[in-house]
């Protein structure tokens, strides 16, 4: 792809906080991996439902009905998202966070003293502290994969050597949120259910850059958060069906003994799911128009679902164009050093997410002074504890991450990439 294939000026019109200035600067948004702008389609959505039938579901009545009914719809559209077999496999929650604890209670009773779990050191807090407490309370043992230092990848021969009958669960990062690697889910599972494990995927940072596939990657369990991909702040699970019908779950005796109302226990975000649909509605378009050459063509994806992968495609073809610019930019300064993939041939295996460090740098302090131009970029630990502590990075303040998306522009790239070298230049 190249730029005048990808409409961005299309794109950028349907965000109104892009339109937005930081004093005499106009707003240069590269906080993505921590959660993107939303276009007006999710605005609209949100404020129907505030306005036109902000009820609570299940009554006989004309706002609570059409609140019972586009909630069916926000299940319905995320599962087409992930192309899960039925709307019962999707669960919302407030965040990857806290359905990520519920998770980790409801799996616990399954495991005995002396079972063995699976994470890695690429993992973000969210899927990683709540199956360490599950380990401690269970007595479970905790086997942690590092990756290449090199490559910024994943040791898969340290996770084979880790796999054995004991092992019972794996949690497992699909892309990392400070490196950028995408991790191969598909082959990770394929030789974790080799011995009957369970893999409980996190996609909060994948899902705004990559097509998802549960039935293709055969997971058990995948969480993503749709403030990460245009949408409000919710957290969304997709879990087997039969396994979230089988597990025990902490709800009241009025909520129906079924999946996903036995996980759903209160009052959902009526107006974040609306808003979900939203941003979901968005991709769609984006796949009707940037996204027509690439939208699936075989048998057995929804229609839904091809629209969908095709709004993400034609994402990840243009966000390609914005790794490689902001790589070989930040390349080009003297004492800048990428942690993360910066080989070409291997670009594929990351997001555009890029994090950085320099010799007597304070990230703090450069994240202040692109904010003095409107350039918003985030620095430290970004919750990827175990990734920092791995690098050995975490005493000295982290990193500075800039994160673009798919209504970044190659100028804004460049904008920030001057601005690093200005800074490291005083
Ligand atoms: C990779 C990853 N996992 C989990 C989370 C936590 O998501 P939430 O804020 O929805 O709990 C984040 C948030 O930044 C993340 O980047």
């Amino acid at each position: 792809m190249t730029t005048a294939m990808f409409d961005i000026d299309a794109v950028r019109a349907q965000f109104p906080a892009l339109a937005l200035r930081h004093d005499e600067h106009p707003r240069t948004y590269l906080d993505n991996p921590a959660g993107t702008q939303v276009p007006q389609r999710v605005v609209d959505r949100m404020t129907e439902a505030l306005v036109e039938f902000n009820a609570n579901m299940h009554g006989n009545f004309n706002t609570s009905v059409q609140a019972t009914e586009l909630v069916r719809q926000a299940h319905l559209a995320v599962g087409d998202f992930v192309n899960a077999r039925s709307d019962r496999e999707i669960v919302f929650g407030p965040n990857m966070t806290t359905l990520t604890f519920m998770m980790a209670r409801a799996l616990a009773p399954r495991f005995q003293p002396g079972d063995e779990i699976i994470t890695t050191h690429m993992e973000h807090e969210g899927n990683n502290t709540p199956w360490r407490t599950m380990a401690a309370e269970r007595g479970l043992v905790v086997r942690t994969v590092p990756f290449h230092l090199d490559t910024y990848e994943l040791d898969l021969d340290a996770l084979g050597s880790m796999i054995n009958e004991r092992t019972r669960f794996a949690a497992i990062n699909y892309a990392s949120n400070l490196l950028g690697t995408i991790n191969p889910v598909q082959e990770i599972t394929r030789r974790l259910h080799e011995v009957g494990a369970l893999v409980y995927l996190d996609a909060v940072q994948y899902a705004p850059h990559g097509v998802i596939d549960v039935q293709a990657i055969d997971c058990d369990f995948l969480v993503a958060s749709t403030y990460k991909f245009y949408g409000p702040h919710q957290g969304v699970l997709w879990g087997r069906e039969e396994l979230l019908q089988s597990l025990p779950t902490y709800k009241l005796r009025v909520v129906p003994d079924v999946t996903p109302d036995r996980f759903e226990t209160g009052c959902q975000s009526l107006e974040g799911q609306a808003g979900t649909i939203g941003a979901l509605e968005y991709i769609q378009w984006l796949g009707r128009t940037a996204g027509v050459d690439l939208r699936p063509t075989g048998e057995g994806l929804r229609e839904r679902t091809k629209d969908l992968h095709a709004g993400m495609r034609a994402m990840v073809a243009y966000e390609e164009i914005l790794s490689e610019r902001l790589i070989a930019g930040l390349e080009s300064i003297p004492g800048v050093h990428i942690h993360g993939i910066t080989d070409r041939a291997a670009f594929a295996r990351r997001v555009p997410t890029v994090s950085f460090t320099a010799p007597g740098l304070v990230p703090a302090e450069m994240a202040r002074f692109l904010d003095s131009r409107g350039v918003y970029v985030w620095n430290g630990h970004s919750y990827a504890l175990p990734v920092v502590e791995f690098l050995g990075i975490a005493d000295a303040g982290g990193v500075v991450r800039i994160g673009p998306t798919h209504y970044n522009t190659v100028a804004e790239i460049d904008l920030a990439v001057s601005l690093v070298a200005e800074f490291l230049g005083r």
